[in-house]
């Protein structure tokens, strides 16, 4: 979603800027800008829409020490240059960027229509320059005050004036805002890998805070502007994004990176001995693991899917009564938190707007609630204050691949902790330990089918539908599957439990709808293939994922893609490795753009 960056310093504030842009382009955006304090204080601002590419011609004229800038993610008003953010008051004095949405910016708007002031964008974000130009006295981190106490929504804030050369003012509220403490000046971002480059310590603000950023010092004050102390933290190493390499795209990247991601989700949390997965981070003594009575999951979109998989795992492993929620829904259906029941929300940004309102609404209702997150530091973490991280590295393609699996990883030695807390055996425990340490190597054999996933995907790439069919942990890998295709190829991809589709959206099938069968060798896969017999009586093409060299598949379709023999627990592992690649491929062949598909955004901060 929308991006910010800012910088003040002693260098060339415009480089620092656009290079902080660039960092930012995976998170998905249609609009960019930039402003610079001039020499003379006067604010330089060039914007445009479309990618950073087409703003970079315009930042030449633009110089200065001090500066703010921003990617737009349309929400209120089209992708536009005039629409694109920072945003002026009326006399060019003040200019802001923002992250989230102002809820109450009509009636904002309407009372700063009544006194006069002109507005150039149809956005919610520019009252807030407007009202920070009526509240401004001379002193500009009272008027951002001031100006906050109007606001309802989420915001990240940051702001420059003509009046406060090299000064930045920051503030947050429900959207992420971090500052960056260089060697050559401070820097403020919505996303840490925008400032890695430049800062080797960061403060992450808490909602409600604001900063007032100069070169050389960082005052951090409450919402009735109150200095307090702030937590500086070491950027974490992992959040430096090294590049693509000798990768087409990120998230052929990311796909490949996944032995070594599995790797470090499991490293130094398995216990052979012990037959079970410590996580220091879970925060759980074993007589606080042994009282919880029920698991309520909660994410969106792949970390949902992710959850699904989990519920298997808790239910299946440690006998645990377990229930996935759609996290944007949790809080406004009133949810039952019975006594002693563990919420893990899942997000792979932490900062999911939807995920974050339901860890609230658990906490509200007291459940013990645990994250499972990619980033650290990152907001939901730290509200959670309990978790497991995935240590997945960045993830930059806009759609999620080393974390989904991460994830997974992540519930299974969750499951495997809390069931070796009650009913499995050392013996049992040790198994599952032995599987998930083959992990990295079941995926690798995924990888070096890549060619033969290629050509199969290259032969359907010019279809527009497609059903992804799984049974039992297979049936969220389908969903997850189809997830894949729809946002990187833009086919309609519908994933479903194998045993539904004869309840409707057989309906569909033909031969311009191939079929994606997950035919794994786990149980259910006997009904699995009668479930493929009927998709071909209906002439529909099927793709048929089976396990190791079984010949099954082959009285039925020609287009097979092999996973190694594993275990039911690891299958969803290997076999949505095979549909990233499979989904990559396709899209490939559409020549579709990858790691930034149009209309979404990497982490997604409004509900
Ligand atoms: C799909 C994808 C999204 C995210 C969802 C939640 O490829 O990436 O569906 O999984 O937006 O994001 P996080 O995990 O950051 O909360």
């Amino acid at each position: 979603m929308c991006g910010i960056v800012g910088y003040t310093g002693d260098a060339d504030a415009t480089r620092i800027l656009v290079d902080g842009l660039l960092r930012l382009e995976y998170r998905g955006y249609d609009s960019a800008g930039i402003c610079v304090a001039g020499a003379d204080g006067g604010l330089q601002t060039v914007k445009s829409a479309g990618k950073v590419a087409r703003l970079l011609p315009l930042t030449t004229e633009v110089h200065g020490r001090c500066g703010i800038a921003h990617t737009r993610w349309a929400t209120h008003g089209a992708p536009s240059e005039v629409n694109a953010h920072p945003h002026l008051d009326g006399a060019g004095n003040i200019a802001v960027v923002h992250n989230g949405i102002i809820e109450n910016y009509r009636e904002l708007k309407a009372s700063l229509l009544r006194d006069g002031v002109e507005f150039r964008s149809e956005t919610d974000s520019e009252v807030i320059a407007h009202l920070i130009a009526r509240y401004y006295e001379g002193d500009l981190v009272r008027a951002v005050v001031r100006t906050i106490g109007r606001l309802r929504g989420a915001y990240g804030i940051a702001v420059i004036s003509r009046h406060h050369p090299g000064e930045i003012v920051c503030a947050r509220n429900g959207s992420p805002v971090v500052v960056g403490l260089g060697k050559r000046g401070n820097m403020v971002a919505s996303d840490v890998t925008a400032l890695a480059a430049y800062a080797g310590e960061v403060i992450y603000l808490r909602d409600g805070e604001i900063a007032d950023i100069t070169p050389d010092k960082v005052e951090v004050r409450n919402s009735v502007n109150i200095p307090v102390v702030p937590d500086v933290t070491e950027i974490p190493a992992e959040t430096v994004n090294s590049g693509k390499g000798e990768y087409a795209h990120y998230m052929l990247k990311e796909i490949f990176e996944q032995p070594d991601a599995a790797a470090n989700t499991l490293r130094g949390r398995l216990d052979r001995e012990l037959g079970t997965a410590l996580l220091s981070g879970l925060n759980m003594t074993p007589a606080a693991m042994a009282q919880v009575r029920q698991v309520v999951i909660a994410g969106c979109g792949s970390s949902m899917h992710a959850g699904m998989v989990g519920e298997y795992y808790f239910e299946d492993i440690a006998g645990i009564p377990t229930s996935v929620e759609q996290a944007a829904e949790f809080r406004y259906r009133n949810p039952i938190i019975a006594p002693n029941t563990l919420v893990i929300p899942i997000s792979q940004s932490g900062e999911t707007a939807d995920t974050l309102a339901a860890v609230r609404e658990a906490v509200n209702k007291g459940a013990t609630v645990a994250a499972i997150s990619n980033v650290v530091g990152s907001t939901i973490a730290r509200e959670c204050g309990r978790g497991v991280y995935l240590h997945a590295g960045p993830e930059i393609s806009v759609a999620s691949t080393k974390a989904f699996i991460c994830q997974v990883i992540t519930l299974l030695m969750l499951a495997l902790a809390f069931g070796r807390n009650r009913r499995m055996n050392r013996e049992q425990g040790a198994e599952l330990v032995r599987e998930l340490e083959s992990v990295p190597e079941l995926i690798r054999a995924v990888l070096d089918q890549a060619e033969v996933i290629r050509r199969i995907a290259e032969k359907f790439a010019a279809g527009e539908h497609a059903f992804y069919i799984g049974r039992g942990p297979l049936y969220p890998a389908a969903l997850e599957g189809a997830l894949k295709l729809k946002e990187i190829s833009y086919v309609h991809a519908e994933g479903y439990h194998a045993a539904e589709l004869k309840h409707g959206p057989i309906a569909l099938l033909g031969e311009n709808v191939p079929v994606v069968a997950l035919a794994n060798d786990i149980p259910g896969r006997e009904k699995m293939f009668s479930n493929i017999e009927e998709c071909l009586a209906r002439h529909a093409p099927v793709i048929a994922v089976v396990t190791g060299d079984d010949r099954t598949a082959e009285r039925y379709t020609e287009d097979i893609i092999r996973v190694p023999p594993c275990s039911r627990f690891i299958a969803p592992v290997v076999t949505v490795a095979a549909l990233q690649l499979f989904a990559y491929y396709l899209a490939s062949a559409r020549n579709c753009p990858i790691d930034q598909p149009r209309n979404l955004a990497k982490s997604v901060t409004v509900e």
